[in-house]
């Protein structure tokens, strides 16, 4: 009784996540079979109390399995995920590699899981900064409405991945001790240039293109029109994005100013949209200091939203304050949560 599920990218900071919260879902597991590179081939992680060993990753790791959840690098996905589908697999994949192909569903739960019933064996987890931004807003526009986005991003170091995570701190370590910082990840690997991020600001995140926004600012804007709007480049909503890097290990902030576009839409009306909204925890209470902050995000499942105020010059227009744990709802918990869908939905087979 019960589903064959393979882990791919086990060992990471998504991977290892995944696995716990796979343990912790609803998902019937008969199997979980743990995936990563060779150099992690027979370490031992454990599930539900179990002690489970790590395969390297070959064409033949996917005999067999209904469900793949991929946190392994877009190469990787690239290369196994169309031979796990082959192979009768459905595959939910946190990597950028297949988020806008046209034919993949890319999805945030609680605002278009209908569009899983159209995959075709891939499904895509979006960015893990848009997908918070998306349970904030989705609210607000079926409530209300959403004519613009313009987004400021506070992100951890831990979305650089474990490596990156290593390194962050140790730069603290060696700033506190007076010693000099090497960096040789962030802002990211296999760029030119390396910065410490330890006590520092970094306003890259990914490549930087030829229009000079990064590539994760450029995620952002074309997710979040795929998602809300169904295509990439659609114009119905305006969305800009600056991303920056800050020297917090666990859970990204967002500074958000939206125009709904009604001149007459009231604060009331904003937090009424999120008061009872799925996965939003509201976070606001300024008479008693109390606002969203990372180390309370940090661990848990929910995406938590205060500071809201109107903008006091633009009618209809509001600034808000986003905090989610971005290794969890940004990544593995929004996986497995997607994977979820597929099983009560009962789409865990091969496309028709
Ligand atoms: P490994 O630990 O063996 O290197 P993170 O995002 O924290 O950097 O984690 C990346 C994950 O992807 C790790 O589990 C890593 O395994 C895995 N990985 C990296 N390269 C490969 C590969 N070529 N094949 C399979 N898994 C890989």
């Amino acid at each position: 009784e019960g589903f064959t599920v393979a882990i791919l990218g086990a060992t990471g900071a998504v991977g290892t996540r995944m696995v716990q919260q796979l343990a912790q879902s609803t998902i019937p597991v008969k199997t979980v079979k743990l995936l990563a590179s060779a150099r992690s081939a027979g370490k031992l992680l454990s599930f539900k109390g179990r002690a489970l060993r790590v395969a390297a990753t070959t064409a033949e790791s996917f005999a067999g399995i209904d469900l793949v959840l991929a946190s392994a690098g877009s190469t990787v996905s690239q290369r196994f995920l169309p031979i796990a589908v082959e192979q009768g697999a459905v595959c939910v994949d946190n990597t950028s590699a297949f988020r806008m192909d046209p034919t993949v569903p890319l999805v945030v739960p609680e605002v278009n899981k209908e569009i899983l019933r159209q995959h075709h064996g891939i499904i895509a987890n979006p960015n893990c900064s848009t997908i918070q931004m998306m349970v904030a807003l989705n609210p607000i526009r079926r409530a209300i409405g959403l004519k613009q986005i313009i987004v400021s991003t506070y992100q951890a170091a831990s979305g650089a991945g474990q490596s990156g995570l290593d390194e962050f701190y140790q730069e603290a370590r060696d700033y506190l001790d007076e010693q000099p910082m090497t960096a040789e990840i962030f802002p990211i690997k296999g760029d030119h240039q390396h910065y410490p991020l330890a006590f520092n600001l970094l306003p890259q995140i990914d490549i930087l293109e030829d229009n000079l926004y990064s590539h994760e600012e450029w995620k952002m804007i074309h997710e979040t029109k795929k998602i809300m709007l169904g295509d990439m480049n659609a114009s119905d909503i305006k969305v800009t994005a600056t991303c920056v890097r800050v020297p917090v290990p666990f859970s990204h902030g967002e500074s958000i100013w939206i125009d709904t576009g009604k001149p007459d839409a009231t604060v009331d009306q904003v937090r009424q949209a999120l008061a009872n909204a799925p996965g939003v925890v509201l976070q606001d209470d300024p008479r008693h200091q109390l606002y969203p902050q990372p180390l309370n995000a940090t661990g848990t499942r929910e995406t938590y939203v205060g500071r809201i105020r109107p903008d006091l010059e633009n009618p209809g227009a509001f600034n808000l304050w986003v905090v989610a744990d971005n290794l969890l709802k940004g990544a593995a918990w929004n996986t497995v949560q997607v994977a979820e869908c597929l099983v009560t939905d009962g789409l865990v087979h091969a496309p028709a």
